[in-house]
């Protein structure tokens, strides 16, 4: 399959099947949203069908859901599984602490309650998503319809505050309308280019009103499967 996959892709198909790997039977699996997501969902579902590994998945999408499904893994809600064993997710960046930039895809508010809920959070990603400070990826914030340009700027008035290179926010569109997320909200894409404290960053965010979550991941991710275009992978 790798051989025809273009260099990106080869490298999120190697990461993804080796975290899929880790999975052992009778866990409670989070699974992630996005391209690289869909490929350890694909290896799960193989491991399903030819191993027999019994596993309960927690899709953090209705896309992943409906994917999970179809490939006949079992899918349980957050609630019904309790706690998990492991959450797999791609990233739109990390840095060398393992803090990341997520939602790229307009998932990032059900996957960071799962991989909060996990045990461990294993994320898988090409390596050019590797970064020395995060935020040329813009930043997406999770906000509700109500009111959102009100939100926007106050989120605006905070960023002047902080130590960042861009202020500039983008309400996500999809097509001529507003993306909507699973959840029913909007997303605001914030072009910050660098993001001196994330920390600060992530918290301060979550305190305007109307914001519901942000897309940096702090101290949650534990492991990185970074794959390489000509199949290498490698553990951090
Ligand atoms: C979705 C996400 C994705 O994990 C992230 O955007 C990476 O996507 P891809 O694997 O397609 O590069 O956070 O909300």
């Amino acid at each position: 399959m790798a051989g025809d996959l273009s260099l990106i892709d080869t490298a999120k198909y190697v990461a993804a099947r080796r975290a899929a790997d880790m999975v052992q039977n009778g866990m409670r699996v989070g699974l992630g949203t996005g391209s690289t997501a869909a490929w350890m969902v694909r290896r799960l579902g193989e491991r399903v069908r030819e191993e027999g590994l019994a596993i309960k998945g927690v899709p953090t999408s209705t896309r992943t859901a409906q994917l999970a499904r179809e490939l006949g893994i079992e899918v349980v809600s957050l609630d019904q599984a309790g706690w998990l064993d492991i959450t797999i997710d791609g990233a739109d960046e990390f840095d060398r602490e393992l803090n990341l930039i997520k939602g790229g895809g307009g998932a990032h508010l059900q996957e960071k309650i799962v991989a909060t809920a996990s045990d461990q959070m294993v994320v898988i990603a090409d390596a050019g998503k590797e970064v020395e400070t995060l935020g040329a990826f813009p930043l997406p914030v999770e906000v509700i319809p109500f009111g959102w340009q009100t939100t926007r700027t106050l989120i605006e008035e905070v960023l002047d505050t902080m130590d960042v290179l861009g202020t500039r926010s983008a309400l996500r569109m999809n097509g001529e309308a507003p993306f909507v997320t699973d959840e029913g909200n909007h997303v605001l894409d914030l072009h910050l280019q660098r993001i001196g404290n994330p920390r600060q960053m992530a918290l301060v965010l979550n305190q305007v009103p109307g914001v519901v979550e942000n897309g940096l991941f702090i101290d949650i991710c534990d492991k990185v499967v970074i794959g390489y275009g000509d199949g290498r992978v490698e553990l951090r």
